[in-house]
């Protein structure tokens, strides 16, 4: 079994490596998946740009719900990267967005995109330092490997009226913030 750590992204080596993905996969049918569905969402030019503005606001206190984490193997790879954000505990209502939860093309079906959900879901105290009651992510509708992994674990899928995305839900069961 691949065992994964989920860890801050390190803004040099593993940016620049996000970086060469545009070149490395250049035609791969995911990661043209990939793409569309961040930089049509997003409207910049390139993954690593995302997710250095995604950091940079985190940085500077703007906003202190979004992380930014690097997935990598038991051979320390870099096999994909979480960018969350999570509400702070003053809110009535706090909950985890999981904005993209993306896996390299080479690396997916091996179990990792489970893996990552699943240690979030159990564990999200030490990643965030809150206890969402709540985590969801948003699936375009035609992404049958997304709504199958989501599914199976354990999110429900709902319609969003005319749009061409489900939203992807689930409630966390009750956590102890002094477990940490
Ligand atoms: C969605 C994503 C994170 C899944 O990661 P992953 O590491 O491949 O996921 P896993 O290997 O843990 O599980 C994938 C499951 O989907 C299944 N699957 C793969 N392609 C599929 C398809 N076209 N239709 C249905 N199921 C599919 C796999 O067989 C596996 O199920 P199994 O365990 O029963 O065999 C990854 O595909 C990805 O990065 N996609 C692009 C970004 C994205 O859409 N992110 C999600 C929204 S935030």
């Amino acid at each position: 079994m691949n065992e994964i750590r989920i860890v801050p992204m390190d803004m040099d080596s593993d940016l620049k490596e996000i970086s060469s993905w545009d070149k490395k996969y250049k035609g791969n049918p995911a990661y043209e998946s990939i793409i569309h569905f961040i930089l049509e969402d997003n409207q910049y030019y390139s993954l690593a740009e995302v997710i250095h503005v995604n950091n940079v606001i985190y940085q500077i206190g703007e906003d202190e719900t979004k992380h930014t984490f690097s997935v990598k193997n038991n051979e320390d790879e870099l096999v994909g990267f979480v960018l969350a954000t999570v509400a702070d505990l003053n809110t009535c209502d706090p909950f985890m967005f999981l904005q993209y939860l993306v896996i390299a093309p080479e690396h997916q079906n091996k179990g990792y995109g489970k893996q990552v959900l699943g240690e979030l879901l159990k564990n999200p105290i030490p990643y965030f330092n809150a206890k969402p009651t709540e985590a969801f992510a948003y699936i375009h509708n035609d992404n049958f490997h997304s709504m199958k992994t989501f599914l199976d674990m354990g999110f429900d899928l709902k319609g969003m009226g005319n749009s061409c995305m489900y939203r992807a839900i689930k409630q966390m069961p009750n956590l102890e913030l002094d477990k940490e």
